[in-house]
């Protein structure tokens, strides 16, 4: 393929400009960072794995009407997506208590809530993503009351959606994130899913043990990490090997 331009480089992925206008090529990087950035590793083979689970994820979420940026997987570490205005939120999903919610507000991990609880955070590297409110974001016009009801609709069909998948596999979606950003068709808007879905924004734990089988192996130094993003893919059914 012939080399493109670099618009942004993330610490997981890079964008590139896209071939067609309003498309760009994300490129899915095998570095680790954890506490933004503070803890940083290579986990081999990471990217490519990201790239087939956040497809086969992104998919599966198309076929049930929602919206994404997706358009298609082109090769081992790229796709192709629609450019989309960013909304600079963080949109967390929990469904049982686990990490920053498990220790702001001591709660023993593993403990299911009472209901799906979602939460936003500003994003902004220099601020540390800092956890807002819908005052904050509609103060700041960071995203407007009907954005954030679109978003708040739409992540609570993908969290039903991907709980029930999930749980198809023998694994609970403990909590995750999603980004979304805004498309725009002539005048019209629409807010679609961005980003990607996959063990680097999710946390998901073996049913039966509750092993980890996401990103906190590598947050918490639990090893076999790449075995993790592997078995995940594999339960998936996106990776032929048993
Ligand atoms: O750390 P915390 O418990 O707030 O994370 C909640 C969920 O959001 C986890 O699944 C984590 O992987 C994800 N997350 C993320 N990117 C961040 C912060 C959290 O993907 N910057």
């Amino acid at each position: 393929m012939a080399r493109r331009r670099q618009l942004y480089e993330g610490k997981a992925k890079i964008l590139f400009e896209g071939p067609e206008p309003g498309t760009l090529v994300q490129y899915f990087k095998d570095d680790a960072t954890a506490g933004n950035g503070a803890k940083k590793g290579i986990i081999t083979g990471k990217g490519v794995l990201n790239n087939r689970i956040s497809e086969h994820l992104m998919l599966r979420l198309h076929d049930i009407g929602i919206p994404t940026h997706f358009i298609r997987r082109l090769n081992m570490r790229e796709q192709l997506i629609r450019e989309v205005e960013i909304i600079p939120l963080e949109v967390v999903v929990r469904n049982v208590a686990a990490g920053s919610l498990a220790k702001r507000l001591g709660i023993p991990e593993g403990t299911r809530l009472p209901r799906t609880i979602i939460e936003y955070y500003y994003k902004n590297d220099s601020l540390n993503d800092p956890m807002v409110s819908e005052e904050h974001i509609t103060a700041f016009g960071w995203a407007c009351t009907n954005d954030l009801d679109d978003m708040v609709a739409l992540t609570m069909r993908v969290n039903d959606f991907l709980s029930g998948l999930f749980v198809g596999i023998g694994i609970t979606l403990v909590d995750f994130k999603l980004e979304f950003g805004r498309l725009w068709e002539g005048e019209e808007m629409r807010i679609v899913l961005a980003d990607e879905i996959s063990p680097d924004n999710c946390r998901l734990w073996d049913a039966k043990t509750s092993e980890k089988l996401d990103k906190d192996r590598f947050r918490r130094d639990l090893g076999r990490v790449e075995e993790a993003y592997q078995e995940v893919a594999w339960r998936l059914g996106i990776l032929p090997e048993a």
